[in-house]
């Protein structure tokens, strides 16, 4: 990539200018302020964030897209072309070319790696194109498959892809500054910021996106430019969010694709996502998207001293649930199994990278076995774990529902003609002198004799508690 080592010559100059900057030499802000902000790196940023950085680096973002031709170490299995061969010779009927004309890259063709948690893919260089070969590495299942094989050639990254796995993306000129979710993904362009000596805090501090100082939409939306699908909105073909810069509002950008719009590949029709990089899409229909808890509520991107956890998230698993919701009702839905796993039932794994049901959903509202049986394409939370089970959806939510929903009240309703009331005795206080305001609940139970007014009423007690 020629633009990439223009970018790294500039960066290189920027590190002289940032180097003076900490010097005592003065900077004309009025003149740094006249130039347009340009992107300066990841490296930059080093100089001053070390912490930040180093964390950042653990994360998965910094490594979505790497340079296999500075260091092939990126490249997580062996490109060996008769395993790759012998593995897609298994799932040959679902092939559109034969197995034998497969273009295989060799380890040195191979450009960039893109991906290495579900899958990895190899980017090549053509005609001055980065393009992806036509095999996929699932790491979980450890097995090769196909991608694009009969189209390969024609899929163009920079268009496609681009925008999403790597940082200052130029798409008329192809060069891009640097591979990977880095910093000024999320910050904006950085060098106004970097080149402002450290004694201007309140400049260098307006001169840089802050996302916690975002309003809650525009913070999100930073996010939701790439956990996101859909259309450029300023240009023809991109499926990433052109121009958009983080601060603004991400609409004006892009739109994010729908059932209801005709998107019956990757949602389903109750507008659960079945394709990945789609957590914004369910988010956005979740109460926790209305309540302001956003991705940063139960993610984070760097944190120091934090060891990376899978997902990044702040605490590992269901445990992150409970950081808000100490209490929940142990009864009705909860009172089945465990109940521990949150997640299991709340974010069913109902979307797919490599593999079938690998990616969590983000509406966070369960999905029962009766919401298979109305639409038999829906899949359901509780499928996820009882897929052995004999399968009849039918029973497993008929006991879902015998556990779960309170019985109605057996017997008929006796009529109990009330005494008149007598004059009450003045009430006696023996103990506390004034009442606590659930007393009066606590007395509610009826005299035995007497059935209660409302018969619905009764089964509601215990759960009030
Ligand atoms: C020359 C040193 C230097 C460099 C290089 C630098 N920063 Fe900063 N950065 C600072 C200082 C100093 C502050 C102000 C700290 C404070 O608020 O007390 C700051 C603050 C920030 C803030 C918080 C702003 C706020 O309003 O709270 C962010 C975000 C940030 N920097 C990101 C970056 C990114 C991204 C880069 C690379 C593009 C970068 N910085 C490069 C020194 C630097
Ligand atoms: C995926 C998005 C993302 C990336 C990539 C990212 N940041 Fe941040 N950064 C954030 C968010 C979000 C916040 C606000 C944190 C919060 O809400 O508490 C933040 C806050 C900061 C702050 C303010 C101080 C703080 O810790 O709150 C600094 C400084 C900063 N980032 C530097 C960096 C540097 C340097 C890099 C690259 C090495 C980087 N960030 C990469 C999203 C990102
Ligand atoms: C420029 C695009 C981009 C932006 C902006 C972005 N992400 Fe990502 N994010 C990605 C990509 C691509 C991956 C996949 C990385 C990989 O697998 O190597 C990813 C992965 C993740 C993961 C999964 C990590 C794991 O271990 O599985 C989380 C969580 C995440 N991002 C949260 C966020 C949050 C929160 C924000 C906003 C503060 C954000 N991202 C902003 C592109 C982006
Ligand atoms: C709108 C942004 C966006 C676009 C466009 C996009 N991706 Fe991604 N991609 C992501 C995000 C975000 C993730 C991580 C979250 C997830 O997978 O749910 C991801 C994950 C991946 C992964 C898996 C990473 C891992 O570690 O397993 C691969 C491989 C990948 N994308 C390839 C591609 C290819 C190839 C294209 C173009 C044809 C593409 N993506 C287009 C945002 C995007
Ligand atoms: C209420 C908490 C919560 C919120 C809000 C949230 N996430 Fe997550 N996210 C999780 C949990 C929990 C996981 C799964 C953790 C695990 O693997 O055990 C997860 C997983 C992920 C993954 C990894 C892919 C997968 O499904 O395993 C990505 C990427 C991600 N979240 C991105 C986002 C983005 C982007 C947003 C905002 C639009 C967001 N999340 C909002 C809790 C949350
Ligand atoms: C940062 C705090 C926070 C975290 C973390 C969090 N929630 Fe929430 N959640 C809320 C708030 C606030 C509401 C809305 C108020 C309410 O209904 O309790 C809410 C609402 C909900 C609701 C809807 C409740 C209703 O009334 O219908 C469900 C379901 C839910 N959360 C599940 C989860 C699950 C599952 C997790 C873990 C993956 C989680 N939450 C993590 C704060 C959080
Ligand atoms: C066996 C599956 C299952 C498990 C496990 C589970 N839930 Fe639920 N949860 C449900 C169902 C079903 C509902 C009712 C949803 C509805 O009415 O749309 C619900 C409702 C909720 C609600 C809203 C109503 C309320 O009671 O406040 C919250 C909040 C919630 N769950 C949080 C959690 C948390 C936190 C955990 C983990 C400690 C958890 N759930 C574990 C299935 C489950
Ligand atoms: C995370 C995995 C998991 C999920 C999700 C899950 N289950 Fe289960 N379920 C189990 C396991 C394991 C058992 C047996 C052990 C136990 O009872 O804890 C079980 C047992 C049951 C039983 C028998 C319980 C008894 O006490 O006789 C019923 C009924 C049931 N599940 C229904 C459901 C329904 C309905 C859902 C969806 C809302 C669901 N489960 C979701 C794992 C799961």
């Amino acid at each position: 990539m020629n633009g990439y080592r223009v970018v790294r010559f500039l960066v290189a100059g920027l590190m002289l200018l940032v180097v003076s900057a900490c010097g005592e030499t003065p900077i004309d802000v009025k003149a740094l302020k006249s130039q347009p902000k340009k992107y300066v790196g990841s490296d930059t940023c080093k100089m001053c964030h070390l912490e930040h950085y180093d964390s950042w680096k653990m994360t998965l973002h910094s490594r979505m897209m790497q340079d296999a031709q500075k260091n092939r170490d990126v490249i997580v299995t062996e490109l060996d072309p008769a395993h790759i061969r012998a593995d897609l010779e298994k799932i040959k009927d679902k092939l559109k070319i034969p197995v034998d004309k497969f273009y295989i890259p060799k380890v040195e063709d191979v450009k960039y790696t893109v991906g290495s948690q579900w899958k990895q893919r190899y980017l090549v260089e053509k005609d001055g194109n980065l393009i992806f070969a036509p095999i996929q590495y699932n790491l979980e299942s450890h097995r090769w498959v196909n991608y694009n094989e009969d189209k390969w050639e024609k899929k163009l990254w920079f268009n496609d892809c681009g925008g999403c796995h790597a940082t200052g993306v130029d798409l008329e000129k192809k060069t891009f500054v640097e591979p990977g979710v880095a910093c000024e993904a999320c910050h904006g362009k950085g060098s106004w910021h970097a080149a402002l000596p450290k004694t201007e805090v309140f400049e260098k501090r307006a001169t840089i996106i802050n996302p916690a100082k975002l309003t809650m939409g525009a913070a999100v939306q930073i996010c939701g430019s790439c956990h996101n699908r859909g259309k450029a909105t300023k240009h023809k073909t991109a499926e990433w969010a052109v121009g958009y810069e983080p601060g603004k509002a991400l609409e004006a950008y892009f739109k994010s694709t729908s059932f209801g719009a005709g998107d019956i590949k990757h949602l389903y029709a109750n507008e659960f996502s079945m394709g990945h990089h789609q957590q914004y899409i369910d988010w956005s229909l979740s109460i926790h998207a209305k309540e302001g808890v956003t991705c940063t509520s139960c993610h984070y991107v760097h944190q120091i001293g934090v060891p990376p956890t899978r997902s990044q998230t702040l605490s590992a698993g269901s445990k992150q649930c409970l950081t808000c919701h100490v209490q929940v009702n142990n009864n009705q839905a909860h009172s089945i199994h465990s109940f521990a796993n949150c997640i299991g039932c709340h974010m069913p794994k109902i979307a797919t990278s490599a593999e079938s049901g690998d990616i969590h959903s983000h509406v966070f509202v369960p999905l029962l076995p009766r919401d298979t049986l109305a639409n038999p394409v829906i899949p359901n939370s509780c499928e996820t774990c009882h897929k052995h089970k004999g399968q009849d959806l039918k029973k497993l939510q008929a006991a879902f529902d015998a556990l779960t929903v309170l019985p109605k009240p057996v017997g008929s309703q006796v009529k109990v003609e009330m005494p008149p009331p007598a004059p009450k005795p003045a009430p006696k206080k023996v103990e506390a002198p004034k009442p606590a305001p659930e007393a009066p609940k606590a007395a509610a139970p009826a005299p035995a004799t007497v059935a209660p007014e409302h018969p619905k009423a009764a089964p509601k007690e215990g759960e009030k508690k």
